[in-house]
């Protein structure tokens, strides 16, 4: 068997969670594979909500295997927080949930380090989730870090070290910190992780992948963010390409199936960097209040843009996409027109290529669509879908060159339509 992977083609909040949740049922297990709790997936289902932020989200859907792989990195405290509330609200995940003893963990110095650097970057700041994620894997790459193997053999004096580490740097930077609250609800944390299946995923994955089992792995932040091809520096700190699939879970590159990617039918972003499509206008607040645009964890307020095919193409072709995933078309209902860029003017020069900097004088070329004036919250099958709603994407399939297999037209489960169905 073969693992499919979803990913966000965009700066991530594309709808990765809503989706996993909905093809869950068709696989036997679901990955995460790199991110942290810089993560906020929502999903929405029988009037509830929630957000997941380490765990995977198909928790939900019957009893399938999750997995948290060794690309992810952990931040215990938070991790209880998340667990404990699902466990609360009915959906008991402890013998379901299996973490890698290779995920890196998140310290509480590693979050006071994100905030330190931030604060030392000042107007060039990345406008992180502040979650301590950048230090995490600067640690696991300069080979500092602690991993979730490391709490079943010697853990005090491997986590004093680091700390004293850490303290240090924080030194010298002057930084002012107040670590006992983070300190003991983290040591709390690493108590609860003890209770959890602690595995060597990339032998239980191949494992399952030998007996049949369907693997689906679920990528979090999006393809704009990824460090080696994302806006950088204005990104994360892991691939979350495809690729990263394959490092973040012990995958051969040829077990990877489908590619799904996802992307909204407009764009956002949080923090800082450059978004060349980004509107600064009525149309960008209408986009940010109908779309409910504000960030699923931090509550950060998202900027909002027409969608940019240029930056989707490149996204498409360093992940191998094989088929869409529409969303938030809804948001666009009322629209007269829509419109969507084709090309960059780069120095007066026409570019239908992502270049190597988008940091200054992009100036995007757009193709203004006819919208569908119809409310398409309700429907549930293709044929429903107006005249002009059917050109437009067949629009973004002609530029994209890749197929749209799902068209989600709300945040419910429920609201998902699948295209050509007989095929
Ligand atoms: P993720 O990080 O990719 O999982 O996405 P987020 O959960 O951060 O953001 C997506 C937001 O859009 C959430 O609030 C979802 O409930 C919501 N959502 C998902 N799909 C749709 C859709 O098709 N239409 C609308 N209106 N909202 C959606
Ligand atoms: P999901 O999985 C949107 C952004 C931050 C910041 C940059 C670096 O919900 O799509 P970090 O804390 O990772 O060092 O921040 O990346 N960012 C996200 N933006 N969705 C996310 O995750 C994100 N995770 C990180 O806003 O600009
Ligand atoms: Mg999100």
């Amino acid at each position: 068997m073969k693992v499919d992977v979803l990913l966000g083609l965009q700066w991530g909040d594309e709808g990765k969670g809503k989706v996993v949740d909905v093809l869950t049922p068709r696989y036997d297990v679901v990955a995460r594979f790199q991110g942290g709790p810089n993560a906020g997936h929502t999903l929405e289902f029988e009037g509830q909500k929630y957000v997941l932020r380490s765990i995977p989200s198909g928790i939900f859907q019957g009893n399938k295997v999750n997995i948290i792989g060794n690309g992810v990195v952990l931040d215990p405290s938070l991790f209880k927080a998340e667990a404990e509330a699902l466990e609360a609200s009915g959906h008991p995940l402890k013998e379901r949930l299996h973490i890698s003893k290779k995920a890196h963990l998140i310290l509480p110095t590693h979050r006071i380090l994100d905030a330190a650097y931030e604060a030392a970057k000042g107007a060039a700041k990345v406008g992180t989730t502040g979650k301590g994620i950048g230090p995490t894997y600067t640690d696991k790459v300069s080979r500092n870090g602690l991993r979730v193997g490391d709490i079943l053999h010697n853990f005090e004096a491997k986590y004093a070290a680091a700390k004293a580490r850490h303290e240090q740097i924080l030194k010298s930077l002057n930084y002012e910190y107040d670590i006992t609250e983070l300190e003991k609800q983290w040591m709390e944390g690493i108590e609860y992780l003890r209770t959890f299946p602690l595995v060597d995923s990339e032998h239980e994955i191949n494992g399952l992948l030998k007996e049949g089992k369907s693997v689906l792995c679920e990528g979090a932040q999006g393809t704009m963010l990824d460090v080696d091809f994302g806006s950088y520096p204005f990104v994360t700190s892991s691939n979350t390409i495809c690729a990263g699939a394959c490092t973040g879970l012990g995958l051969g590159p040829n077990k990877i199936g489908e590619v799904y990617g996802i992307m909204k039918a407009y764009c956002t972003r949080v923090g800082s960097g450059p978004f060349p499509t980004e509107l600064f206008d009525e149309t960008g607040k209408t986009i940010r209040d109908l779309g409910h645009e504000y960030g699923a964890v931090t509550g950060r307020e998202r900027r909002c843009g027409w969608i940019d095919l240029v930056a989707l193409r490149y996204s498409i072709m360093v992940n191998g996409v094989t088929q869409l995933i529409l969303m938030k078309s809804d948001v666009l209902d009322g629209f007269d027109t829509i419109k969507a860029c084709v090309a960059y003017k780069v120095n007066g020069e026409e570019i239908d290529y992502f270049p190597y900097d988008i940091t200054e004088g992009v100036e995007p070329v757009y193709v203004e669509l006819p919208g569908w004036k119809t409310d398409m919250t309700k429907m549930t099958s293709e044929d429903e879908f107006p005249e002009e709603f059917n050109a437009y994407i067949s629009f973004l399939e002609e530029q994209l060159e890749t197929p749209i297999k799902i068209v989600s037209v709300g945040p419910d489960r429920a609201q998902t339509i699948e295209r050509y169905t007989e095929e």
